[in-house]
C-alpha cells in the first residue's frame, strides 16, 4: 500500500521515526515535510537524530500568520496529492500542518489516520485545539493514545475508527532510551536531579508579554541551576521586551539554542523538576518519572496530573516558583499511555482498513 506521512514540526518528527521504521519494510511509506519548521536545529537534526530518510517532498512553506501558512500549506498538499494518490494519509498531533494535511486528503477523498487522537484542552485560544478537533472530525482512523481520548472523542460523536493504541511518543522515548546517558549532560555542566530544566513557545504564554513577564521572574527566583533551551518564537519575544538579557546576565540560568531531540530527552531524563508549557514535554517527564510543571491552565494529557506526577500552576510568579520548589513524584505504576509496540497496533488497524 501507499501510504503518505505529512508532518512539519519538531513533535511531528518525533512521532514519524517509530511510524517510519514500522511501515517502510511493508508498505510504500513517503514523507510529506510542509517546511513550517526550517532551522537545522529544530527540522533536520531531528531527521539525522532519529535516522529518518529525507522527506521525499519539501514544501518549504516556513513562518507565517496562521491562515496564510494553513493556507499554503494546503495548496501545496492538494498539489501532491492529486499526483500521488496515496492510498491513505497519516497525520500527527495538533499543528498547522496536521489541519492542512486532513483538510487536502478529506477533500479528495483520501483515507486520513489522525495519530494522538482524541486530545482536548477545551481552550480555543490555542490554534492546536481548533487543530485537534478539526482534524479529528475529519479523519477515518483515529489512534488514540488513552482511553480517556477515546471516551472524548465517543462524546463528540466520533466512534467510528477510534482505536486506543497507546502514544506513539512514547514507544520512541522508550527506544531512544539506551542512548541517553548521563555523560550527556557534562556540556551543561549540571548532574542528575539538581537542575530544573525549561521550556516555553506556547503562543498563549510567550505572545502575551505579561505572561511571558511571570514566567521570567520565575526563572530568576528558582533555586538552583536552570537549563532553558530558547525556542525561536520567545527568544524572539524576549528581545523584543528587552528580558533576553536579564536572563542572560545569570550564571544559574543555562540558556541554550534549540538542542536535538537525544540531548533534550537526556536532560528531561536527569532533570529533579521539568517545568514546560508544551504538551508532548509534560508526556515525556511522565514517562521518565520525572515531576513536571506546567505553565498553562489546563492540560490534554490529564492522566499525568490525575496520577501526581504533573501540576498546573499558570504563568503566575509566585505560583511557579513555589510548585517547582514542592515538586514531587507521583504514583510509580503510572503507565497511561502504552509502550513499544504502538506503532504494531496502528500498522494491523491500518492494514485491515485497507484491506
Ligand atoms: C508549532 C505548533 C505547536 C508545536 C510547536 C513545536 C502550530 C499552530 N503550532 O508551534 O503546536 O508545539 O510547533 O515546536 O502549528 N521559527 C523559526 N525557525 C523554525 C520554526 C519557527 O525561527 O524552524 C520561528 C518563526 O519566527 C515563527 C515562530 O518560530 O514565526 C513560530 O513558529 P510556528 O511554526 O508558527 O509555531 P511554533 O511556535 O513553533
Amino acid at each position: 500500500m501507499h501510504i503518505l506521512s505529512v508532518v512539519g514540526a519538531r513533535p511531528q518528527f518525533v512521532k514519524l521515526a517509530p511510524v517510519h521504521r514500522e511501515l517502510s519494510p511493508y508498505h510504500q511509506h513517503q514523507i510529506l515535510h510542509t517546511g513550517q519548521h526550517y532551522d537545522y536545529e529544530m527540522s533536520q537534526a531531528f531527521f539525522e537524530d532519529l535516522g529518518i530518510p529525507d522527506p521525499d517532498v519539501n514544501l518549504e512553506i516556513g513562518s507565517g500568520l496562521h491562515g496564510a501558512m494553513t493556507g499554503r500549506m494546503l495548496t501545496g498538499i492538494e498539489e501532491r496529492l492529486m499526483v500521488d494518490r496515496p492510498d491513505m494519509v497519516l497525520v500527527y498531533g495538533d499543528t498547522n500542518s496536521t489541519l492542512a494535511a486532513a483538510l487536502a486528503a478529506a477533500k479528495l477523498h483520501i483515507p486520513i489516520a489522525h495519530v494522538e487522537a482524541g486530545l482536548r484542552s477545551y481552550n480555543r485560544n490555542m490554534p492546536e485545539e481548533i487543530n485537534r478537533v478539526l482534524t479529528d472530525h475529519v479523519s477515518d482512523l483515529l489512534f488514540c493514545p488513552s482511553q480517556h481520548s477515546s471516551d472524548i472523542l465517543s462524546g463528540e460523536g466520533v466512534r467510528e475508527g477510534v482505536h486506543v493504541t497507546g502514544d506513539v511518543m512514547v514507544q520512541a522515548l522508550l527506544e531512544l532510551e539506551p542512548r541517553l546517558g548521563k555523560e550527556r549532560l557534562q556540556r551543561f555542566d549540571v548532574s542528575r536531579g539538581e537542575y530544573v530544566l525549561v521550556t516555553a513557545h506556547r503562543q498563549e504564554n510567550v505572545d502575551d508579554p505579561i505572561r511571558l513577564r511571570g514566567i521570567v521572574d520565575a526563572l530568576s527566583s528558582l533555586d538552583g541551576t536552570v537549563v532553558f533551551p530558547v525556542h525561536p518564537r520567545t527568544r524572539a519575544m524576549l528581545e523584543r521586551i528587552g528580558m533576553l538579557d536579564r536572563l542572560e546576565g545569570r550564571a544559574d540560568v543555562r540558556l541554550v539554542k534549540p538542542l536535538d531531540f537525544i540531548t533534550f530527552t537526556a536532560l528531561e531524563r536527569y532533570a529533579r523538576v521539568v517545568l514546560t508549557d508544551s504538551g508532548g514535554v509534560q508526556k515525556e517527564a511522565y514517562t521518565f518519572q520525572v515531576p513536571c510543571v506546567t505553565m498553562r491552565n489546563e492540560t490534554e494529557w490529564t492522566e499525568t496530573v490525575d496520577e501526581g506526577w504533573n501540576v498546573l500552576v499558570g504563568t503566575d510568579t509566585d505560583a511557579i516558583v513555589a510548585a517547582v520548589s514542592n515538586a514531587s513524584p507521583g504514583r510509580t505504576e503510572a503507565r497511561s499511555y502504552g509502550g513499544l509496540d504502538v506503532t504494531g497496533i496502528m500498522r494491523r488497524i491500518i492494514e485491515s482498513r485497507l484491506g
